[in-house]
């Protein structure tokens, strides 16, 4: 049976390729898309959400607007990252696909409170419609199946601040309530997803057929590329997402440590930087799985077939995007 999955997502090029790796994966059922603010705007990211699922021929996926803003801190959003559009160079036509009318918060709740105990949420954005579901139904926590969350900077540098990463800094206090849920966690932080890089002959290895979503990839990913360049001397784009995702079916491609993992919000120098107890200093229990190691070959491996496969039934079906 395919695992039942909503992604929460601020669609990014990381997302974009996340939900096109989840759409290659039989072992996933995806029940929708929940859209906050991150990467770019919330209205911009429900956009791009349908345009890629349009160009994945997926349009019976729906897509919910979530939160716009952070609970409590100013909007930070990601241009000099993924682009004004969020989808760095990639052009893709205006969706036809409505919004779903429900917010995204209530389809988190919905779902979820239909059906304890069987629904897999992966948060590859801030969190803070995650924590508004938490915080509206009590009932929302004690449901969630598990939660895969693409966040956070454990043994590893920040990459928005020296010190945090971009989704918990973005939102650091609805990190602390997610991360305070008691919802069964899996962490998916810098430590293992910046060791996942995308280059530029894995993408020229997708490009069988240079139009539909391996033109997608091509112009999305040469923005990203270029930052990461530009930014940080690396030869090619990490692509942190699509690893969360991974791991809800091929867990194997890590290692992980069961720890209590905590978040700085008293603001200052350390603000959403997270932080793992791994020699049990404050008597916390653990309150997360968290990947420390990981394979990046196998992953990349896995993300380059599923999207090659995915490609070639575009193409075969006759769809170009
Ligand atoms: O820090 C990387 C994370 O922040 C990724 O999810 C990226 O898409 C952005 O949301
Ligand atoms: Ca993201």
């Amino acid at each position: 049976m395919p695992q039942r999955l909503i992604i929460d997502t601020d669609p990014g090029i990381d997302d974009a390729l996340a939900i096109l790796l989840t759409l290659a994966s039989s072992e996933l059922q995806l029940e929708g898309l929940s859209i906050v603010h991150g990467n770019c705007s919330m209205q911009q990211g429900a956009r791009n959400a349908r345009a890629v699922l349009e160009l994945a021929g997926a349009s019976h996926i729906p897509v919910f607007n979530g939160c716009e803003f952070p609970l409590v801190q100013p909007s930070l959003l990601a241009p000099e990252t993924h682009g004004n559009t969020g989808l760095g160079y990639a052009e893709l036509p205006d969706p036809v696909m409505p919004v779903d009318p429900r917010h995204a918060v209530d389809f988190l709740i919905e779902t979820v409170l239909a059906s304890p105990g069987e629904i897999t949420i992966a948060a590859i954005g801030p969190l803070t419609n995650v924590a508004l579901a938490i915080r509206k139904e009590p009932r929302f926590a004690p449901a969630v199946k598990d939660l895969f969350i693409m966040g956070g900077a454990v043994r590893y540098d920040g990459n928005t601040t020296p010190l945090a990463e971009f989704n918990t800094y973005v939102d650091p206090h609805a990190a602390h309530i997610v991360f305070h849920s008691g919802i069964p966690i899996m962490l998916v932080p810098l430590d293992v997803t910046y060791q996942c890089i995308l280059t530029p002959e894995d993408v020229t290895r997708l490009q069988a057929s240079p139009t539909g979503i391996p033109k997608f990839i091509a112009d999305s990913t040469r923005f990203y590329m270029e930052f990461h360049d530009e930014y940080q001397q690396i030869a090619g784009c990490v692509i942190n997402d699509p690893l969360a995702l991974a791991l809800i079916y091929r867990p194997e491609i890590c290692d992980y440590e069961e720890i209590f993992v905590d978040v700085e919000i008293s603001g200052g120098v350390a603000m959403g930087k997270t932080f793992g107890d791994f020699y049990k200093m404050t008597k916390r229990s653990p309150n997360m799985r968290v990947a420390l190691q990981v394979r990046p070959r196998d992953f990349m491996e896995l993300f380059l077939e599923r999207i090659e496969s995915l490609c070639q039934a575009q193409a075969t079906a006759g769809g170009s995007g």
